[in-house]
């Protein structure tokens, strides 16, 4: 067991090395500005002591290049970190379009996740090195926090909506997977383990343990059961949207507003139907809430998501 001291976990992925840059700077330069204080607080009390001889004769009003110092330097350092972290911020929402998508559903007190071809894991994440990973999340019950540590990875889980992050592990190697958000009695104990493997090994792993149908596959299959074939394939007698090749797609909508379909405007779509009427079609969708599962929304999105590369 490794029991060296580290300032912080290992830093296994790109995310982890830009937010250590970004925070590293931060301490510096927070660290050295604390500094000078001391040292002019310090001189100040030495030479302006009670009894010192200090020349204290018609003391200067005004300086101009003081004053302009000390409010130009920290608004320039000030806007600096806000623009680079706002960078930063931003690319860990903006998942590459080949990130492989894993569901997440939390739960108390675990953590279900689901990869597209239909592996399921408990407590678990494996995922291959060097690619990216994006993760779409949901809560089945409170607010969850998806932590995982070594990928500088930190994601509320929110019952009622979708959270997604994505991250590109660079090192091999077992990782702790950890819920961060009080979320009641074994909020401690809903924790797990990240594995990253070589590719190689990934596809074999991912192909092991029991051999259940694609999620897409399971996903077509739901479409059919839950009826929503009935009404959006080409040829139904009712008047509804197409879908294939949904996810990505710029959706013009009745009220005039126009969005690019993603995996909230699907499940939005499938729980509240009246949310987001498509321009050119009656709201007559009714809706599924408290009779479809999360898993099962998940299934469906990955579904819509395949029919784009046929
Ligand atoms: Cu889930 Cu804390």
């Amino acid at each position: 067991m490794d029991t060296s001291f580290h300032w912080l976990p290992l830093a296994a992925s790109d995310t982890a090395s830009r937010v250590d840059t970004l925070f590293f700077t931060l301490v510096a330069v927070t660290g050295t500005v604390t500094l000078a204080i001391f040292v002019v607080i310090v001189w100040f009390t030495v030479r302006y002591h009670k009894n010192s001889r200090a020349d204290r004769y018609s003391p200067p009003t005004r300086n101009m290049a003081i004053e302009a110092a000390w409010i130009g330097i920290p608004l320039t350092l000030f806007i600096a970190a806000c623009v680079w972290a706002a960078y930063d911020y931003g690319e860990l929402y903006r998942a590459p379009a080949d990130a492989l998508p894993v569901y997440v559903v939390g739960k108390q007190w675990m953590w279900k996740l689901q990869h597209a071809n239909g592996r399921r894991e408990i407590d678990e994440l494996h995922v291959p090195l060097g690619r990216p990973v994006r993760l779409i999340m949901t809560s089945q019950d409170v607010i969850h926090s998806f932590y995982i540590p070594a990928m500088r990875i930190k994601q509320d889980v929110v019952p009622g909506r979708y959270t997604s992050i994505w991250f590109t592990p660079t090192v091999a190697g077992e990782y702790r997977l950890q819920c961060a958000e009080y979320c009641g009695t074994d909020h401690a104990g809903m924790h797990g383990r990240l594995v990253v493997m070589q590719p190689g090994e990934f596809s074999r792993w991912l192909e092991g343990g029991a051999q259940v149908p694609g999620l897409a596959q399971h996903g077509f299959d739901l479409f059919r059961q839950y009826g929503c074939s009935g009404c959006h394939e080409p040829g139904s007698s009712v008047h509804a949207p197409d879908l294939k090749g949904l996810l990505g797609r710029t959706v013009h909508l009745s009220d005039g507003r126009s969005l690019i379909a993603d995996e909230s405007y699907v499940r939005d779509s499938i729980l509240l139907p009246k949310k987001d009427v498509v321009a050119g079609f009656e709201p007559i969708m009714p809706s599924f809430a408290g009779q479809i599962a999360e898993e099962d929304i998940a299934a469906i999105i990955q579904y819509l998501r395949s029919t784009a590369r046929e």
